[in-house]
């Protein structure tokens, strides 16, 4: 009995060598989603300028980016898709043709309406399955005459 209970505990050594090695490893641990920031640049913009949705700090393991027109996820108000492991951006219904969505996260809007103003999400795809969204706004106004 003692013996066998001695053989358990050697045993259990290597068990700690492995949780050591996990921890030395930043890609084993989640990501921390607390840092990552979307930001619109610019917030408030004449028709027919430029707005980039830039986000800091994207985590580097995700599976897949999604952008949405509105605050919520929906099939209907998607806008584009990164898929990382295949490095495959699909393009939803919401596309309209002037978003451009990058490997980084951001997206770009082409030459805004007064029709793109509002709310946008950016949703993270994490390995474990696990969402995020982010939202984030811009204005646009009418140009002077
Ligand atoms: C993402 O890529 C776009 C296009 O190259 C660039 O304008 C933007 O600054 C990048 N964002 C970050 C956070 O690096």
């Amino acid at each position: 009995m003692e013996l066998a209970s001695a053989h358990l505990h050697k045993g259990q050594v290597p068990w700690v060598g492995l949780l050591l090695t996990a921890s030395l490893l930043p890609s084993l641990s989640p990501p921390t989603t607390g840092q990552v920031t979307v930001e619109a640049v610019r917030p408030n913009v004449a028709e027919g300028e430029n707005v980039l949705l830039l986000v800091h700090n994207l985590p580097r393991t995700l599976r897949a980016i999604y952008w949405y027109r509105g605050t919520t996820a929906g099939e209907r108000n998607e806008i584009a898709r990164f898929i990382t492991a295949s490095n495959k951006i699909i393009l939803g219904p919401a596309h309209s043709d002037r978003e451009i969505i990058y490997n980084n996260g951001s997206l770009f809007f082409q030459g805004v309406t007064k029709n793109d103003e509002g709310a946008y999400a950016l949703d993270m795809l994490f390995q474990n399955f696990d969402h995020t969204l982010m939202p984030v706004q811009f204005n646009v106004h009418a140009k002077k005459q």
